[in-house]
C-alpha cells in the first residue's frame, strides 16, 4: 500500500530487482503529508503508475535496470486508489484483485504492506478486515507488513498489536525493522555461532565491555512531525540499536526457525537490568544538536530546523549504559550510543575483551593494547580484529595491528539492500527477520521506564555543536568504566 493508494501485482516470487525496485528504502515520516490517506485529487492509471515506478527504479536501484526484466514485471503491476476510510475502495480492490487471479491463474496470495502512518492503521485494518481482504482467496495467503514506528509507547504498542490481531494472526503479521534486513546484523549469528573461535569466549570471562554505535551525519531531514514525539531513544534505540544488542548478547538458538531465534532475542530484552527513576539520570546522557559544521557546511540547530518547538527537548542523540542480567553477561556493561549530525556516518558493535595479565611485557614498558573486535554494519560491511604484534626489529616494541574482513572484496559484490531481503522473504512466507509482538512489546518496557524519568525533568538535557561527537557528558559516562568511545 502506497500514500493512500492501494496497489497490487500479480507475482507471489518477483525477480530479484523486484522489491527494492518497488520500494527503495523509505525513511519513516520523510514522505510528503499526503502519507496520510487523503483522496489523491488526480487519479492515475495503471501505465502512469508503471512510468512512475520505472522513473524510480532507474533512479535509485543499486544495478543497471534490465529493461526487457522491468517491461514484463511492470506490466504485472497495477495501480487502485482509495481513501484508507472509505470501505468502497477495498471491496473494489477485493473485486479487482479476484479478477488478476482469475484473469492471470494467480493463487490467491495477498500481501498488504502498511507504509502508512500509524494514526492510519486502525482503519486500514478494519476495512482489510470487513472487506475480507484479510483472508487469502482460494486457500491463498494474505499477510500484513507493518511499518515502524511499532507505537510510541507500550500501551500503545500492546493497543497496535491487538488491532493488528484482529485482522490477522501473528504468523501473517512482518513487523519491519530494516536493521534485521542487513547483511551485516545476520552475519552476527553467524560470526558468532560457525565460529568456535569467538563463541568460546563469547562471554563475562573474556570480554570487559562492548559498545554499539549509530551515528548519522544527517539532522532531521524534514522529518519533524514525526521526530519531535520519538526522539533518538524511540526512533532508534527501542528498535534497531536493542535488535543489535539481542544479536550480540542471545544464547544459540536451539535451530534456525524464526521463532527459535526470536525466543532467545526476547530472553535478552528479558534480562535487561531496567534503568528507572535516578539510575536514568547516571547511565542514560540525552543531547541535541545546536549550529555547527558538516563536512565544512554550516548547518542549523535542531531547535531552528522547519517545523521545530524552539524549546524542543527532543533528543537527537543518547547515549546509555545497558546491563544484561544473566549468566552469561554478569558485569558487562553495553554502552549504546546514537545521534544526528555526528561528524560521520556509520553503524557497528565494537566488543572490547580484556586485558592480557600485566605481567609479561611490563618489564619492557611497552602498552599491550586489548582485542577489540569490530562488527561494521554500514558502511564499508566488513568485520576487524585488533591484535598485539611485535613491530619488526631488534628490540621488543608492541603495535597494535589490524585482520579485516570487507564484504566488497570478499564476496566481490555489494550487500543487499535490507529491504530487498525484507520484501522477499515476507512474500515467501520467513518471517525470522520480522519482530514478533512480544520483542516490540520488552523493548518498549525497557524505553519507556527511562522515558517516565525523563518526563519528571529536562534539565539533564546537553547541547552538543553539529559536526563533533556529541555532548561531554557522554564521554564521562563511558570514563567512568575506564575506556573511552570509539572512534569510527
Ligand atoms: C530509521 C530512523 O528507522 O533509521 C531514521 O527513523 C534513521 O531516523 C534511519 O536515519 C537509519 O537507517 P540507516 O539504514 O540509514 O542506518
Amino acid at each position: 500500500m502506497l500514500a493512500g493508494d492501494l496497489w497490487s501485482h500479480r507475482r507471489p516470487d518477483p525477480p530479484e530487482a523486484g522489491p527494492r525496485a518497488l520500494q527503495p528504502r523509505r525513511r519513516w515520516g520523510a514522505a510528503p503529508g499526503d502519507q496520510r490517506g487523503r483522496v489523491r485529487r488526480r487519479d492515475k492509471t495503471d501505465d502512469i503508475f508503471r512510468e512512475e515506478l520505472g522513473e524510480a527504479v532507474r533512479k535509485f536501484s543499486r544495478q543497471s535496470v534490465n529493461e526487457d526484466l522491468w517491461g514484463a514485471f511492470a506490466s504485472s503491476v497495477c495501480y487502485h486508489r482509495s481513501a484508507f476510510d472509505d470501505f468502497s475502495g477495498y471491496e473494489s480492490l477485493a473485486k479487482r484483485l479476484d479478477e488478476l487471479d482469475a484473469a492471470r491463474g494467480t493463487r490467491g496470495n495477498r500481501l498488504f504492506y502498511l507504509a502508512a502512518a500509524p494514526d492510519q492503521f486502525e482503519v486500514i485494518l478494519e476495512n482489510l478486515r470487513r472487506s475480507g481482504l484479510n483472508k487469502g482467496a482460494q486457500g491463498g495467503w494474505a499477510r500484513v507488513i507493518v511499518e515502524k514506528p511499532f507505537g510510541t509507547d507500550l500501551p500503545s504498542a500492546k493497543h497496535l498489536n491487538d488491532l493488528v490481531e484482529g485482522a490477522c494472526r501473528e504468523a501473517d503479521t512482518y513487523r519491519i525493522d530494516h536493521y534485521l534486513g542487513k547483511e551485516t546484523a545476520q552475519n552476527i549469528m553467524v560470526l558468532r555461532f560457525a565460529n568456535a573461535l569467538f563463541e568460546a569466549m563469547w562471554n563475562a570471562r573474556y570480554i570487559d565491555h562492548v559498545q554499539i554505535t549509530a551515528s548519522e551525519p544527517l539532522g532531521v531531514e524534514g522529518r519533524a512531525g514525526y521526530y519531535e514525539n520519538a526522539g533518538a531513544l524511540r526512533d532508534m534505540v527501542q528498535n534497531h540499536l536493542l535488535q543489535l544488542l539481542c544479536l550480540t548478547a542471545m544464547e544459540p538458538p536451539t535451530g534456525l526457525d524464526a521463532d527459535a531465534i526470536r525466543d532467545e532475542k526476547v530472553k535478552v530484552l528479558r534480562s535487561l537490568r531496567p534503568l528507572e527513576g535516578e539510575a536514568v539520570f547516571r547511565h542514560v546522557i540525552r543531547g541535541q544538536y545546536g549550529a555547527g559544521s558538516i563536512n565544512g557546511k554550516r548547518v542549523a540547530a535542531y531547535r531552528d530546523e522547519a517545523n521545530v518547538d524552539p524549546e524542543s527537548t527532543t533528543e537527537t542523540y543518547v547515549a546509555l549504559q545497558v546491563n544484561v542480567d544473566n549468566w552469561r553477561w554478569a558485569g558487562v556493561p553495553f554502552f549504546v550510543r546514537v545521534g544526528k549530525r555526528l561528524p560521520k556516518g556509520g553503524t557497528e558493535i565494537a566488543v572490547h575483551f580484556k586485558s592480557v595479565p600485566p605481567v609479561l611485557f611490563k618489564a619492557t614498558g611497552e602498552a599491550v593494547d586489548d582485542n577489540v573486535l569490530v562488527i561494521r554494519i554500514q558502511p564499508d560491511e566488513g568485520v576487524s580484529l585488533r591484535m598485539s604484534a611485535k613491530m619488526p626489529g631488534s628490540s621488543l616494541r608492541i603495535e597494535p595491528v589490524k585482520m579485516d574482513f570487507h564484504y566488497g572484496t570478499s564476496f566481490g559484490k555489494p550487500t543487499p539492500e535490507a529491504y530487498e531481503r525484507l520484501l522477499l522473504d515476507a512474500m515467501s512466507g520467513d518471517p525470522t527477520l520480522f519482530a514478533r509482538r512480544d520483542e516490540v512489546e520488552e523493548a518498549w518496557k525497557f524505553v519507556d521506564a527511562i522515558h517516565a524519568a525523563w518526563q519528571t525533568r529536562s534539565d539533564d538535557l546537553t547541547f552538543y555543536s553539529a559536526g563533533s561527537w556529541g555532548p561531554t557528558e557522554a564521554e564521562e559516562l563511558i570514563k567512568r568504566h575506564g575506556t573511552t568511545w570509539r572512534r569510527l
